[in-house]
């Protein structure tokens, strides 16, 4: 049998591989509502304009809720032969109302109604994706008010650096968060434009209004060139973008979480709701979540790569090829919504061991910055200098066995004769962060202001 939808000058149907290898329904039934969001936008608007009746528009209408209610009630039977999301609506319509249903894709094309229905998909994707990031960026501002005060070691190339506070290292996050929901908005106002209207690549002969349906399905306007309005998938792209970029961020988090949650580290302790147990080690505690969402960009920046591949050097405007837009993207979404929902639910769960991140942050000679600073302020040395003061104290202190507090007087001054009993209040893990006042950096005061200044901000 031929195609019922586009057959009139087929003799005969397709291949069974052929169909195998053509049909997007597997997929693209995700679009139902978007498709017919479209569609009930664009039947308005042709009857607005006199290119069809109000009868039949009326009818179409009903028969879309109809269809509608059908998938939402998991009554709709989908074809492989129909293709793909619009033939299948259209062709149930047409079951549902009659000849009227061949009425809706006048002035249209399936061209510009797949790419209307992506756009609208993305958008939607884009909007449930920033209020998860919101709700992780709320947990993690919660999370710093809470430790705004508690101590642990700031590293550099994994190796103890400064003491810094664990509530200023949530705000880091809650940072690169806001980075991430910004690119996303970016994103989304530029892609905010309707191709509706550009039919198959060269716009229509019919007296169509595109600003209408533009503003009927919450766009800015209508795209300004028909062949770019069915060509483009940039849209897709820079979600996926910021997408990647997202993913990466939430990895950088899960892997500090598996190296806190280690026997070895022991900075904090993850729920038994974020752990799984071994088959066979009963001690094990592993934070499988962690590792999961650490492995996300991994399929995340490969739809990114999968889809650039796709687009590149294909000439204008649509070819099949941009039908393998939608499967990378929709797993791209749906695991980044999982390891946004799961990095969540860590945050809020984990109890950090504050004792230990203390110890650790003591450890490591993290205050010799402040011992270098204070010879500075207080000897009017040169930093370059101080600096090297500071490294023979360091290695003396290790020659010893010692923390840098636990130097006397008398070992100090071998060094550095003008030393005095003063220096010994910055050598502290608690002095060296409350100093850190300098906008932006670790100190309690501040990290207690940004938190609160946060937390305001995510409420509105
Ligand atoms: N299923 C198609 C897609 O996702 C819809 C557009 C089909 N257009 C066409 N000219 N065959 O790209």
């Amino acid at each position: 049998m031929t195609n019922k939808m586009w057959g009139g000058r087929f003799q005969a149907g397709p291949d069974a591989i052929m169909e195998e290898i053509n049909a997007s329904i597997g997929f693209d039934r995700r679009l139902f509502l978007q498709d017919i969001a479209g569609s009930t936008a664009h039947v308005a608007m042709l009857a607005e304009q006199g290119i069809i009746s109000k009868a039949d528009a009326n009818r179409i209408r009903r028969g879309l809720a109809a269809v509608q209610a059908e998938i939402e009630a998991g009554k709709f039977t989908f074809s492989r032969a129909l293709e793909d999301i619009h033939l299948n609506v259209e062709s149930r319509l047409k079951e549902l109302i009659g000849p009227a249903a061949g009425r809706l894709h006048t002035a249209r094309s399936r061209n510009d109604q797949v790419a209307v229905d992506f756009r609208l998909y993305v958008r939607d994707a884009i909007d449930h994706l920033d209020g998860q990031l919101k709700d992780l960026q709320r947990a993690l501002a919660a999370k710093a008010q809470a430790h705004a005060a508690t101590i642990m070691p700031g590293f550099t190339h994994l190796q103890v650096a400064q003491p810094v506070t664990f509530g200023h290292h949530c705000l880091a996050y809650v940072e690169m968060l806001a980075r991430d929901r910004s690119r996303l908005v970016d994103a989304r106002r530029r892609m905010n434009q309707s191709p509706l209207g550009a039919a198959a690549l060269a716009g229509t002969s019919f007296p169509i209004d595109r600003h209408a349906t533009a503003r009927a399905l919450g766009f800015d306007g209508p795209t300004r060139n028909s062949l770019d309005s069915v060509a483009d998938r940039d849209f897709v792209l820079e979600t996926l973008a910021a997408a990647a970029i997202c993913a990466t961020h939430l990895s950088r988090l899960a892997e500090e979480i598996v190296i806190w949650s280690t026997s070895q580290f022991g900075f904090v302790k993850l729920s038994d709701k974020f752990t799984t147990g071994s088959s066979i080690m009963p001690q094990k505690r592993n934070p499988d979540a962690a590792e999961l969402v650490r492995a996300k960009p991994g399929r995340i920046l490969g739809a990114l790569t999968a889809l650039l591949v796709v687009m590149k050097g294909l000439p204008l405007t649509y070819s099949k090829d941009m039908q393998e837009d939608k499967e990378p993207a929709f797993d791209a979404f749906d695991n980044l919504s999982l390891a946004i929902a799961a990095t969540t639910g860590m945050v809020k769960d984990l109890t950090p061991n504050v004792e230990t991140m203390r110890q650790a942050a003591a450890g490591g000679f993290s205050t010799a910055t402040d011992l270098a600073d204070w010879l500075v302020r207080t000897l009017k040395m040169p930093f370059r200098d101080a600096h090297h003061v500071t490294g023979s104290l360091v290695a003396l202190a290790e020659k010893k066995g010692c923390g840098l507090p636990e130097l006397s007087l008398a070992e100090l001054r071998t060094v550095e004769k003008r030393i005095t009993r003063d220096v010994y209040k910055v050598l502290t893990v608690e002095a060296s962060v409350a100093s850190r006042r300098s906008f932006g950096g670790t100190a309690p005061a501040n990290v207690r202001r940004e938190a609160k200044r946060w937390l305001k901000l995510l409420e509105a």
